[in-house]
């Protein structure tokens, strides 16, 4: 491979024979694609995506640059940042030989609790259309491809596969496809993936509407489809209907008998096959093309100061300031700080499922804050957060290596058997494996067990409580002794995609500083003793999962933290999910904050009112003590620098700049999609229609805690001298705004257009952004935004008779403000002609 050895498409079309050409629409294995080699096409290599690439392995992988999620790197508002992240993305794609991205993440956030939530960008279809098209365009300026995904309508988790999204028409173009219509017309994605639902009784990875009519015709656009993993369920009509690839591999609806039967009879047409492999061999050639053709391996050399710099500057970005009363933040290095909460010390780095990755390291909140200070503060965890008890391979250390870890020894047979054989040993750093990659000639018949090994020093004289979740059978014992038993009785849950069992735990009585030795004993997936009910078939290798934390009394340690509060100036606590409670397989049920977490703000806020919180999630939270709080601050899960980013932002090294890409409801209940988030008899009603996010809550006037697009900052801004113009025949609607920094710093403003049709015969939102545009000024400075939006696709509606969008002649409002409820500035002008259009 390399510059240059790109074949021709056509002859190598011609030269295929049936078998190979069947070959070509599945992938080979997990990642990759289906080689031809006497004709020159090599196997290219897809990797995900969205906040990072991973590179081949799920379990033990490669470290990685992992960036802020989604929804965070869209409240930057920041159409360079946006791109300045897909070209770093394209860089550590080459690092991990990997030619396709699968990513960004585009669908909607259409409820606020949806488990993928935080991988996409927005509820808003223009920020999320202009957001993806700014990351592929970044990502494909490395000549590497990207993926948007999961097209479209797969906005929750529940029932993924069967789930049957009923949306009209007109929500289906205004808000679903349109950040797909987005992307395809600025950035013209390489590839496309289909979700794994349905959009009115049909999947979407078979359907000619959706991938052919829409897409492809009406579109325009010249690309590869692939399902995503597991996602094609039929061979004819996938086929025939627009879908290129099969993922994974091996084919299991593309064999070649199963293909080969459809083309004898003509179920499928010969040249339905062919257009399948061109757009395959196009998006290999392409590949070819590129620098990412010459790396194969998997290395951590992009790990460099470079890197780590863009990824601070996106993880202090994305933060927004939501609440800054008596100027209580920036922090001031010489004020006595006390730090609290679940997610100090825990590093919240990405959402669950496939997003997540093996970060190249972690920086903590409390350690960005330890780092401005120059000294540790004072902390205690005040409640816990967690789903399952906190990764054991962080707390212990591997006893061969003397480093933090567990020393992982593969086996044939169990424990105590005579003269067992050891096949494998692995250093291991961290609690979450997913083993059904993990590959090793020597298994056999998919069943091995495995010990983990390591070193554990209690920090306190206490009860301690180890658990472990697991695709098969697991047990932890500490210096010999049984003290967690997931052997016999275990229950199925949610864990490692609903396919491993619920948390089992066990208690032990440590001593402070006195060193036990740790022995997880794992049998792979097969050793299980439950019948699986759903999930992805791990069941070859299975899964694991193992942590420990030390036993709490709830009450007294609030009491504990309450008091610590007390005696400092101000009290920071860092709070808000994890990638356990936001990930790919389930929903959230409520927007509800975890454990004591809430009891624990209320007590720190009593004692010391000079309080912070900071608060990390992908999707909003309820703040049930919002009024009570001087300062919050919203800092999603920031990528491997977010405690860096963070700490700026808190001690004002970064003028907080963010703007929500999510409307923060008061209560779950008052969410648009409350009714109808999840999946009954297998459909899913989009009962709210065109009416997501502040569209919904404008339209009915429902308060919210925080509204789309809001966030403060350390300076403060003057909106003047509003003016627009319309240029009718060239589809241009321009506009102007004077922005003044008329605080003391220097600081960035995000300026909002939002659009209103002053009359309408259809109901429509009472505004839609539709152009944005972020300015850095000095203090004192004033200066002009400029932008130039298109005309048709700032004012149409889409109009369900027509069957075609319509761009309606009359009034129209420009709204500018620095916020979905902060308009500062209002001016009409007018369309002269109506007409209907389709295409981008
Ligand atoms: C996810 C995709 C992902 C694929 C490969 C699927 O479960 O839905 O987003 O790209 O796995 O990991």
């Amino acid at each position: 491979m390399g510059k240059g050895a790109a074949f021709d498409v056509d002859k190598v079309l011609d030269q295929l024979t049936t078998t190979e050409k069947i070959g070509l629409t599945a992938g080979i294995d997990f990642w990759h694609t289906y080689p031809v080699e006497r004709l020159g096409v090599p196997s290219i290599r897809t990797s995900d995506g969205p906040n990072g690439v991973r590179g081949t392995k799920f379990f033990n992988g490669v470290p990685s640059a992992v960036f802020p999620n989604g929804t965070g790197l869209a409240s930057t508002f920041d159409k360079d940042l946006f791109r300045e992240a897909g070209q770093l993305m394209a860089e550590e794609a080459k690092h991990k030989g990997a030619h396709v991205i699968l990513g960004p993440t585009t669908n909607m956030q259409r409820g606020p609790n949806g488990g993928r939530g935080f991988e996409s960008f927005s509820e808003d279809p223009y920020l999320a259309g202009i957001a993806s098209a700014g990351v592929v365009g970044g990502i494909q300026d490395g000549h590497i491809a990207a993926t948007i995904k999961h097209y479209v309508g797969n906005d929750l988790e529940h029932e993924r596969n069967s789930s049957d999204s009923i949306i009209t028409q007109r929500a289906l173009r205004e808000i679903y496809l349109e950040p797909f219509r987005l992307a395809v017309k600025y950035s013209q994605p390489k590839a496309f993936m289909t979700g794994y639902n349905k959009i009115n009784g049909e999947h979407v990875s078979q359907s000619k509407f959706l991938i052919d009519d829409v897409l492809r015709k009406e579109w325009g656009w010249e690309g590869l489809v692939m399902s995503d993993w597991y996602g094609t369920y039929t061979s004819k009509d996938s086929l025939n209907n627009g879908l290129d690839l099969e993922m994974p591999g091996p084919a299991r609806l593309r064999t070649s008998d199963a293909v080969g039967q459809q083309i004898t009879s003509k179920e499928v047409h010969i040249n339905a096959l062919n257009d399948r492999v061109r757009n395959v061999l196009e998006l290999v050639k392409y590949a070819l093309d590129g620098e990412a053709a010459e790396f194969t391996g998997e290395d951590t050399k992009n790990n460099t100061e470079k890197t780590a710099e863009l990824l601070r500057k996106i993880a202090a970005d994305a933060i927004v300031l939501l609440k800054n009363e008596d100027d209580i933040l920036p922090l001031k290095k010489e004020e006595k700080i006390a730090v609290f909460g679940p997610n100090a010390k825990y590093g919240a780095y990405a959402g669950g499922g496939s997003a997540s990755l093996r970060p190249y390291y972690i920086v903590t909140p409390y350690e960005g804050v330890t780092k401005k200070l120059g000294y540790e503060p004072p902390f205690t965890v005040g409640a816990y957060a967690h789903d399952n008890l906190p990764g054991l391979a962080q707390q212990t250390i591997n006893p061969d290596t003397g480093k933090p870890g567990l020393k992982m020894s593969f086996y044939h047979q169990p424990r105590g058997t005579e003269g067992r054989e050891k096949f494998d040993e692995l250093e291991i750093e961290t609690s979450y494996h997913i083993l059904f990659d993990y590959k090793n000639e020597k298994i056999r018949n998919n069943l091995f067990y495995a010990d983990f090994e390591g070193e554990f020093t209690a920090d306190d004289t206490a009860e301690y409580e180890f658990g472990v979740t697991v695709l098969g059978t697991a047990q932890i014992f500490i210096d010999d002794k049984l003290i967690v038993d997931n052997k016999d009785k275990q229950i199925q849950g949610r864990a490692f995609f609903n396919t491993g069992t619920v948390e089992v735990t066990g208690k032990v009585q440590l001593e402070k500083g006195k060193k036990y030795n740790v022995r997880v004993e794992f049998g792979s997936g097969s050793t299980r003793t439950y019948e699986q009910k759903s999930g992805v078939d791990f069941v070859g290798n299975g899964a694991i999962q193992f942590g420990v934390a030390k036993v709490i009394d709830a009450q007294e340690e609030i009491k504990k933290a309450a008091s610590i509060a007390k005696a400092a100036d101000k009290a920071v606590i860092f709070i808000g999910l994890n990638g356990e409670w936001e990930s790919e397989g389930y929903d959230r049920p409520d927007l509800a904050l975890p454990g004591h977490t809430n009891d624990l703000v209320e007590a720190i806020i009593a004692a010391n009112p000079n309080t912070i919180v900071v608060n990390q999630s992908g999707t909003p939270v309820e703040f049930p003590w919002l009024q009570k709080v001087k300062g919050l601050i919203h800092a999603w899960f920031g990528g491997n620098e977010l405690g860096n980013g963070i700490a700026d932002v808190l001690f004002g090294d970064v003028n907080p700049s963010g703007k929500l890409s999510l409307s923060f409801p008061l209560k779950f209940e008052d969410n648009p999609a409350f009714l109808n988030f999840h999946t009954e008899r297998g459909r899913v009603l989009y009962g709210e229609d065109i009416f997501v996010g502040y569209r919904f809550y404008e339209k009915l006037q429902r308060k919210v805690a925080f509204p789309f697009g809001y966030g403060l900052s350390y300076t403060s801004f003057e909106f003047s001298n509003l003016k627009s113009s319309v240029d009718e025949s060239n589809d241009k609607l321009k506009f102007s705004v004077d922005v003044k920094n008329t605080g003391k710093l220097k600081g960035k403003e995000v300026v909002q257009f939002y659009i209103k049709k002053v009359e309408s015969d259809v109901i429509r939102p009472i505004k839609e952004l539709k152009g944005f545009e972020k300015i850095e000024l000095e203090a004192g400075k004033q200066s002009t935004v400029s932008t130039e939006i298109s005309l048709k696709d700032s004012i149409s509606f889409f109009d369900e008779y027509q069957n075609k969008w319509s761009a309606q002649a009359g009034e129209y409002e420009v709204h500018v403000g620095s916020s979905s409820d902060d308009i500062e500035l209002i001016e009409k002008f007018n369309v002269e002609k109506s007409h209907f259009w389709t295409g981008i």
